[in-house]
């Protein structure tokens, strides 16, 4: 997808991901933010920021005199993070529409650099994940922290693969797209060695187990809250529903009560 329909996506899904923030997007954002060891006063890029899952807790650990550019190419997203951090009464994070590969920062960065990046659920994303990245290590100081969440190997499967099942009755050449791009990452071993590229050191792979109950409101906000709602773009509303109905009546006849959602939490320390 390109990245102006990876906005269009998010965008359009921006309710549905919104409902999904306390139980997956939330979690997930708060244990790599602590993952990090952010310090007061320090500056942070978050990338694929959302509505700011990771960077909202990073701009309440960094405090007033740090700061948080928070990036992403979903405007509804970055709007929802935006209110968020106005509630909290957080005046040190800034929401950028921005393509994280084209990122440039600001003067108001310090001329050090960024002190830390954050990615989380996103380096998947990335049409070529080992440039962007060597492209946003560049931004950080010479020695800084690099942190990134995924799903774990496993994670999401039984529920994507019944949602495809079901979406091919209608849609019979229909394919899970990004599937090698979450495979490549989605190992402590793939992960720690794809940052130990980067000259990473003290790679810390935490494992965040996440077992939701698969509810119908769940898992349908899972398929139109992220990536998976692509798929249903060429069908009218009535396919739609039917896929819908289709779907959690395959997760009723396979016994599938859960949706796991464990994720890899990946930090290291970038020596350039
Ligand atoms: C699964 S969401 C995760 C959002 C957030 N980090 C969280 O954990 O809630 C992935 C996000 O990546 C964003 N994204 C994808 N490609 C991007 C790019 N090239 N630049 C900036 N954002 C991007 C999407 O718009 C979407 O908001």
């Amino acid at each position: 997808m390109s990245a102006d329909e990876l906005a269009s996506v998010f965008n359009a899904g921006a309710r549905e991901f919104s409902r999904l923030s306390p139980s997956v997007w939330g979690p997930a954002g708060q244990a790599l933010a602590f993952q990090l060891r952010l310090r007061p006063g320090e500056a942070v890029l978050d990338v694929c920021c959302g509505a700011g899952a990771s960077a909202i807790p990073a701009a309440a650990a960094v405090g007033p005199t740090g700061l948080v550019h928070a990036v992403d190419l979903a405007d509804d997203l970055l709007e929802q993070g935006r209110l968020v951090a106005s509630d909290r009464a957080l005046k040190n994070i800034e929401f950028v529409r921005a393509d994280a590969t084209e990122w440039e920062p600001p003067s108001s960065v310090p001329r050090r650099g960024y002190d830390a990046l954050a990615c989380s659920y996103g380096v998947f994303f990335l049409p070529h994940p080992n440039l962007a990245l060597a492209r946003l290590v560049r931004m950080l100081r010479p020695v800084a922290r690099v942190g990134l969440t995924v799903w774990r190997r496993g994670a999401l499967e039984q529920f994507a693969s019944t949602y495809f099942d079901a979406l091919t009755r209608h849609v019979p050449d229909a394919r899970p797209s990004r599937a090698a791009a979450l495979a490549r990452f989605d190992t402590a071993d793939a992960l720690r060695s794809w940052l130990t590229g980067y000259g990473a050191a003290s790679v810390e792979i935490n494992e965040l187990s996440n077992l939701l109950p698969a509810t119908p409101e769940l898992v349908w906000d899972m398929v139109l809250g992220g990536a998976l709602r692509s798929s249903l773009l060429p069908l009218d509303a009535d396919t739609v529903e039917a896929v819908r109905r289709e779907f959690l009546g395959l997760l009723t006849e396979r016994d599938i009560e859960t949706v796991d959602a464990g994720t890899l939490v990946a930090t290291a320390v970038v020596v350039r």
